[in-house]
């Protein structure tokens, strides 16, 4: 049984975030393993380790530091998350999720989602990035629903509607961003796996069939989450390392921290431009 994160939990979290910062941040911005860089670039800001927070899971992962920053890009007030959780690591789907809750009781209307993920359509190569316009639940096709258990009224419905769980007019905007800054963006279905485990070639060949062309551990709960309470998304994956469809290669953590390091300017590039033309 689940412990479910209830209405006062998230607020007494968003409380204490309010009482330390005075601006009101239009996007909330998910970073991905290998992509932390972007936090550092955020002006004037208000760091909050998830450590100070109350009943805030705190991420285990290496290439994950743990807090939100919380500041401006491109002149746009943003809430970064600095670190994800992941359901591997133990937590519940409500706190995997809760970040997103705290954002939507902070009155941020978009969210922006980035992650690390290996290239399951053929063409796709480590270092590539991919515009997500689409996802696969497998974590919910098993079970594992974030929205399970009593529904936050306050929020949204108990049934949310996940027809286009990646905003159409974002998608355009990211790939004008693109297109205008001669970067090559790809495009595709995400598809979501708890890991840890890395998949097998046969589970790579599975995902390829069922229409997948990234797979990886994350975002796929928040952005259910996050459309549960009607925020916007836009999602972009790094692509770390090609799928081993065939068993020859080995996927390894380190390989996915290095790919960041070329992916991060990339989707850098892509936020900031997204940012600037933010209404
Ligand atoms: N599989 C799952 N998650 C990942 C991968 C992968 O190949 N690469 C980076 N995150």
């Amino acid at each position: 049984m689940q412990n479910f994160i209830t209405l006062s939990e998230i607020d007494s979290v968003v409380k204490m975030i309010k009482d330390q910062i005075s601006i009101q941040p239009v996007a909330g911005i998910i970073l991905g393993s290998g992509l932390n860089g972007l936090a550092d670039s955020v002006q004037d800001a208000v760091r909050i380790s998830y450590n100070d927070l109350p009943n805030f899971p705190v991420s285990t992962v290496h290439g994950h530091a743990g807090r939100f920053v919380i500041g401006y890009l491109e002149g746009k007030p943003v809430l970064v998350m600095q670190g994800r959780i992941h359901y591997y690591e133990g937590y519940t789907m409500g706190q995997v999720t809760l970040p997103v809750r705290v954002m939507q009781r902070l009155d941020i209307p978009s969210m922006i989602v980035t992650n690390a993920a290996g290239g399951v359509h053929p063409d796709f190569e480590p270092g590539d990035v991919m515009l997500i316009t689409d996802q696969i639940n497998l974590m919910g096709m098993s079970g594992l629903n974030p929205l399970m258990g009593p529904n936050l009224d306050e929020i949204g419905t108990r049934f949310p509607d996940m027809s286009q769980p990646y905003d159409r007019s974002y998608c355009e905007l990211a790939r004008q961003v693109a297109m205008d800054n001669g970067l090559t963006l790809r495009e595709g279905v995400y598809a979501g796996l708890s890991g840890p485990s890395f998949e097998s070639p046969a589970d790579l060949r599975f995902l390829r069939m069922a229409g997948a062309d990234a797979v990886g551990m994350s975002t796929v709960p928040e952005v259910i989450v996050a459309r549960h309470g009607n925020m916007r998304v836009l999602g972009l994956s790094g692509i770390s390392n090609k799928a081993n469809l065939d068993g020859s290669t080995v996927t390894t953590h380190e390989e996915v921290i290095e790919a960041g390091k070329v992916i991060t300017p990339k989707v850098e590039m892509i936020i900031r431009g997204v940012l600037r033309d933010l209404e």
